[in-house]
């Protein structure tokens, strides 16, 4: 039974009340989370009435709970999934010992740093978003980008409370920087590269929910894995939530496709001019898109061969996404093979311990998870008649973290000339011309039931509500 608490000032099921301190702490950070909302937030409906969904406690009937309610009064609250009693450490050095319900002093500034950096992409991508909602296709679209934003707002409290809970003043100083820092800031940017590009279209809304948040969701999922306690079972809830954000970006990309298809099957064409005079977004625009934000996202889980992450699995902090899954969950004398990159610049199979191939590993099952939708949106595509097939490029193009960083690779895969890079990089990314298009079909739709010509109207509403029901009540 979860012990939930939800009048208090911060709804939570971690018995706050029973630690004053704790509270105090929390209670004064909250009033700079709530102004950094309001100036970094969505921009210009904070006082709209938007149905949201609010977790009020973690079990099934309680995590989602529907009603009308203004952004600025969400209630964000401090969840954790329920405790399992004698939890065991289940991989690393330190198999079959008890979970830590404190930090040991060891892994302090390790854990602390995992923390922050999972903390800081929560809010930065609020920011990202902060404008979107000036050119929303719909008002369910309007609402699922709000949803997406609470909630990354919550996520961010579940990592300030862990750092209030559990790191003591260091914690407290780092929360503080988690709502100092601003997407794109020149001075002091969010740590992770993704997390400062701008997004001020749709079709880089939908892209960064699909590719980007699915990184999240990975992250998450080896974090839920962790030996201490209280991170695992924060990062077990936020996956539940996680879900639908991922869910937002797959079924935008899929409307907008099934537009495309729509237009191209009333013109009976092909042809990218004829696609976009009608007002949709030709396959080949898309194609872009999927480009730049898987490649973008790949960087996010780290070097190929890391001796953090090796460090990180050894001492029980971060495991493999499903864990469980994997046979053995030591990997101590272990060994993983994959195309490398030989001292000459080319491909090359290379051997490395399992350990130190955490992040590559978490990335391919990442990809495979990515794979999922573009099978979907391809089927799509073929049954209209259709020759043309979307693609996942390759994890070694553009990329700037890892062995692949800085060197010359297409979409497939192949190393080619700088020249050859060089020539051929803008016609593989959306082109100022592409930007410039999708811009033009930004326009804001806000009538119920009516959605723009760019994308296709949703085929279900939320939570069982109608599509035309009004998702959101803008402030006239
Ligand atoms: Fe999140
Ligand atoms: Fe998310």
């Amino acid at each position: 039974m979860t012990n939930l608490n939800y009048q208090e000032k911060i709804p939570n099921n971690v018995d706050l009340s029973t630690d004053l301190s704790l509270q105090r702490a929390l209670e004064h950070w909250q009033p700079k989370f709530k102004n950094w909302w309001t100036e970094m937030g969505p921009e210009g409906f904070q006082a709209s009435d938007v149905y949201l969904r609010t977790a009020t406690s973690v079990d099934a009937d309680g995590w989602a709970t529907y009603g009308k309610v203004k952004m600025p009064e969400y209630r964000w609250g401090i969840f954790l999934n329920d405790k399992v009693e004698e939890r065991k450490i289940h991989f690393g050095d330190n198999i079959g010992e008890p979970v830590w319900q404190q930090v040991p002093g060891d892994y302090r500034s390790i854990l602390r740093r995992l923390i922050v950096t999972q903390g800081d992409t929560e809010p930065a991508s609020v920011e990202q978003q902060r404008e979107l909602g000036k050119t929303c296709p719909s008002l369910f679209d309007l609402r699922n980008l709000f949803q997406v934003n609470v909630e990354e707002g919550r996520h961010l409290w579940a990592m300030v409370y862990l750092l209030h809970a559990y790191f003591g003043r260091d914690g407290r100083e780092e929360a503080e920087a988690l709502l100092e820092r601003n997407s794109g800031d020149v001075d002091n940017p969010r740590i992770l590269g993704t997390f400062n590009e701008p997004i001020t279209d749709w079709v880089s809304f939908f892209m960064f929910t699909y590719f980007t948040d699915r990184d999240g969701k990975y992250q998450l999922k080896s974090l839920a894995e962790s030996s201490f306690d209280p991170l695992a079972r924060t990062c077990q809830f936020m996956l539940t939530e996680e879900a639908h954000h991922m869910q937002v970006g797959e079924t935008g990309i899929t409307r907008m496709i099934q537009r495309t298809l729509e237009v191209m099957n009333e013109l009976k064409t092909d042809s990218i001019d004829a696609i976009r005079n009608a007002g949709a977004i030709d396959l080949q625009t898309i194609q872009r898109y999927i480009n730049f934000w898987f490649s973008s996202s790949l960087d996010l889980f780290g070097s190929e061969i890391s001796s953090n992450s090796a460090t990180a699995f050894a001492n029980g902090l971060k495991g493999r996404p499903d864990e469980m899954r994997y046979e053995d969950h030591s990997e101590k004398n272990s060994t993983f093979t994959f195309d490398g990159l030989s001292l000459e610049n080319t491909i090359e199979t290379q051997t490395i311990p399992m350990r130190n191939a955490m992040n590559e590993i978490t990335r391919r099952a990442y990809v495979t998870d990515c794979e999922v939708g573009l099978k979907r949106w391809n089927r799509l595509i073929k049954k209209s008649g259709y020759n043309i097939e979307l693609k996942l490029p390759s994890t070694r193009f553009r990329r700037n973290i890892g062995i692949w960083a800085g060197v010359d690779v297409n979409p497939d895969g192949k190393i080619i000339s700088k020249n050859e890079y060089d020539n051929k990089l803008g016609s593989w990314l959306p082109s100022e011309n592409d930007k410039e298009f999708i811009n033009s079909l930004m326009v804001q739709v806000t009538e119920v039931n009516k959605t723009a010509g760019w994308i296709a109207a949703p085929n279900r509403g939320i939570n069982n509500m109608d599509i035309g029901y009004e998702y959101v009540n803008l402030k006239k």
